[in-house]
């Protein structure tokens, strides 16, 4: 049987890096990358993770080449992010984004499939995820290689704090109508708010990633969803 866990569907490699960033990457990637434990029981011990304490931990899944999680870190300088991306020039991206505004400390990297991670964090210990522009997969018989499904949404109830924030976006309106019969079916998340289009306030707190451009770019508005986890 397939395992659906361990396959990753799209880019890990693109053109070859630039020699900068293989060497950025080489230099960086290795003190800030999370290693699952061996133990496949085993949960990630998320003391110590970060040299200095924070305030609490978001997530990010797919941070393509960075920007927006780096905009997160450089806005929220209490908190400890961690950021999931298999394709290697996003991670480069994003260790490029750190270097330049000195946040690598407070920056932890799984550069693999997310799901992997999820499985191995702790109950409760995220305080807000992003899923941002995640594949939508378009085509029917590759709906199954979507992100959000119900084992995913099990596990992203299981991490998050009760009262923390899931910010998802799409430009696709299959995938948003999915998404939002998916988590409807998962109790411990409440839509708190859907925004289509653009919104006054948002750029300060929530600011444009590449995929939203090329939607945009492409005529195609981009529909913001933000839930809410329950109380336990
Ligand atoms: C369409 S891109 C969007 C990137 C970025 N969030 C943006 O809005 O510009 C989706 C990203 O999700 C990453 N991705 C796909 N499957 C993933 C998985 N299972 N775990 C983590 N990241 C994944 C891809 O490598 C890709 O960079």
């Amino acid at each position: 049987m397939e395992d659906r866990r361990r396959r990753v569907y799209g880019r890990r490699l693109g053109h070859r890096l630039r020699p900068g960033r293989q060497v950025l990457l080489e230099r960086a990637l290795p003190a800030l990358r999370i290693d699952l434990p061996e133990d496949t029981q085993a949960r990630i011990d998320l003391n110590g993770l970060f040299p200095a304490p924070v305030s609490d931990r978001w997530l990010e899944i797919g941070f393509g080449a960075g920007e927006h999680l780096a905009h997160q870190v450089r806005a929220n300088p209490a908190v400890g992010f961690i950021g999931c991306e298999p394709f290697v020039q996003g991670v480069a991206g994003l260790l490029r984004h750190l270097e330049d505004d000195g946040t690598v400390d407070r920056v932890r990297i799984f550069p693999d499939d997310a799901r992997l991670l999820l499985d191995r964090l702790p109950d409760a210990c995220i305080g807000r995820l992003f899923v941002l522009f995640s594949d939508p997969w378009p085509k029917k018989r590759h709906h199954k290689r979507r992100l959000i499904d119900a084992e995913t949404l099990a596990a992203f109830a299981r991490i998050l704090k009760d009262g923390a924030e899931f910010r998802w976006a799409s430009d696709d309106s299959g995938y948003v109508e999915w998404t939002l019969e998916h988590v409807a079916g998962n109790a411990a998340f409440a839509l708190a708010e859907r925004i289509s289009g653009d919104w006054p306030s948002r750029r300060a707190d929530w600011p444009e990633t590449r995929y939203e451009q090329k939607a945009r770019a492409a005529g195609r508005a981009p529909v913001f969803l933000r839930y809410v986890r329950s109380r336990r």
